[in-house]
């Protein structure tokens, strides 16, 4: 084989290479196992005073031994759910789905009630929430 042939087979073939490698990357990619992220929410003593606390699209709603966290994300379509203290419901502004004080659905066009989110007591007395996002 020539010089000139042998150049002219590398370079053939690393064009085709790179276009496998173009093509293939965007299939590889959105086949591969993506794990979920999730971002903490802490509740320092201070921002547990009152029954129902809200913080960065957390809602932490009770005290002592029984506290639970709602996700403030609406299971419709996810809009930010507000908490409305005179009829001590969760209220979305967007379409009106109403969920009760332990977020279960009450009405509108969503199907299930919010998110239960995991949470941990720390010995400090804070309380961290973990979110999906
Ligand atoms: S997003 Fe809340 S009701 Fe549609």
């Amino acid at each position: 084989m020539k010089r000139r042939e042998f150049l002219k087979k590398w370079m053939s073939s690393t064009l085709y290479a790179a276009g496998a490698a173009a093509l293939a990357y965007p299939a590889l990619s959105f086949m591969t196992f993506r794990r979920a992220k999730t971002r903490e929410v802490v509740f320092g003593q201070n921002d547990q005073g009152a029954d129902i606390n809200h913080k960065e699209g957390v809602y932490l709603i009770g005290t002592g031994d029984k506290i639970r966290a709602l996700s403030a994300k609406c299971t419709h379509l996810g809009c930010l759910v507000n908490y409305n203290p005179l009829t001590r419901r969760f209220e979305c502004p967007c379409h009106g789905s109403v969920y009760d004080i332990t977020g279960k659905k009450l009405k509108g066009p969503t199907t299930r009630g919010l998110d239960e989110l995991p949470l941990t007591k720390n010995s400090d007395g804070s309380i961290t929430v973990k979110v999906e996002i």
